[in-house]
């Protein structure tokens, strides 16, 4: 703070000397600029969190740790917290967890004063094959799901902030999607939420100072989806079951940017702060179908305009991206044909992307 101002004031003072020339009026404007210079500065001004998604197997790369130590103010795995990942082996083993890429990436942040947060406890996919394969009954499984949140959560307590503890756990039509968890065998067949919410109680017990969070995509706007969450978040916050947050995954395309999509995002994010809750960005990314100037001065526009949402809703205290790098990011894999998602490109080269979310943030 002390060094910007100091940066105004001779900004101002060279002002002063040669007022009048527009020479001076770009000069000022640049020096006045510097405090926001970058997305972590600039998102620090609204008290906006800007993170990414991240793997330890790339901060060896030149280009990688730089930026995302420079540039976000938080970090998650993009993988190495799930289930199979850091639970890859029965509870009978000497062994069951494997901590190693997640605490990398905790040692990382922690060197470069981000916060983390922990991605996901509860999910249907990469469930390790034991789990899966395991011919577990309910309570078993019970047993089971409440040692794992316990576990994960105790390892990282004071050092993780906020837990998705349960993710994608709904249909598009609103109703409880099937899975292993909910009801193949599951802990819940045919009672709803009621797993949910086990699952936050569970995790409330794993690290009673964590925020707690349920997390989900195609949920920006007012649909089936976002209502069916929208009644399990107001039925437990008048229960008080432990839940402090929503995380919107926002994996989006082009198609997004329709003003009545983007007003629907507006008042869905409006509903769910009126519960008193935090609202999360989560997984944002942004696929394009080529690369061509015009489709990535759309993405721009789209991701300034994302981010515009967030900074007029006072609830919504965090950006992240879902990588930031086009080479590594999922959606090439995942969605055949189309890439292009993130804010720097294959080569580390800062895409307009970034300069909107920056500038969105500052205006
Ligand atoms: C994705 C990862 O990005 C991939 O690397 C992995 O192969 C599959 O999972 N919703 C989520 C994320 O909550 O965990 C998913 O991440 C993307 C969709």
């Amino acid at each position: 703070m002390i060094q910007s101002s100091g940066h105004i004031r001779g900004g101002l003072r060279f002002v002063g000397m040669i007022a009048g020339t527009a020479l001076c009026m770009v000069t000022f404007k640049a020096i006045a600029a510097a405090p926001a210079d970058n997305l972590r500065q600039a998102a620090a001004g609204r008290h906006i969190t800007i993170g990414a998604a991240a793997a330890s197997a790339y901060l060896a790369e030149p280009d990688y740790a730089p930026i995302l130590g420079s540039e976000f103010s938080q970090l998650q795995a993009e993988n190495e917290m799930k289930f199979g990942l850091i639970h890859p082996r029965p509870d009978t083993d000497a062994n069951p967890y494997n901590f190693k890429g997640a605490d990398a990436l905790v040692a990382f942040a922690q060197s470069h004063a981000m916060q983390v947060r922990g991605h996901t406890l509860v999910w249907h996919n990469q469930v390790s094959p034991w789990v899966r394969e395991g011919n577990y009954t309910a309570p078993e499984l019970a047993t089971i799901l409440q040692g794992h949140i316990h576990a994960v959560m105790t390892h990282f307590a004071s050092k993780v902030y906020a837990w998705d503890v349960v993710n994608e756990a709904f249909n598009d039509d609103g109703t409880m999607r099937s899975s292993i968890w909910y009801d193949k065998p599951g802990i819940g067949a045919g009672a709803g939420t009621k797993y949910i919410e086990q699952a936050f109680r569970w995790a409330h017990e794993g690290d009673p100072s964590a925020k707690l969070f349920y997390n989900d995509y195609d949920t920006e706007e007012i649909n089936k989806k976002s209502d069916a969450i929208y009644a399990m978040a107001a039925d437990f916050k008048k229960r008080g079951v432990p839940l402090d947050g929503i995380g919107f995954q926002a994996h989006v395309s082009l198609k997004f940017d329709d003003p009545a999509k983007l007003e629907s995002f507006a008042k869905n994010l409006d509903r769910f702060a009126k519960l008193g809750l935090e609202l999360h960005i989560t997984e944002l990314d942004i696929r394009l179908s080529d690369s061509s100037a015009e489709s990535l001065s759309a993405q721009a526009k789209l991701y300034g305009e994302i981010t515009t949402a967030c900074v007029r809703q006072p609830a919504c205290k965090l950006l992240q991206t879902w990588g930031f790098t086009d080479k590594h990011s999922w959606i090439p894999q995942f969605y055949k044909g189309q890439g292009w998602a993130l804010l720097w490109d294959e080569k580390y080269q800062k895409k307009p992307a970034y300069e909107a979310i920056r500038s969105a943030l500052v205006h």
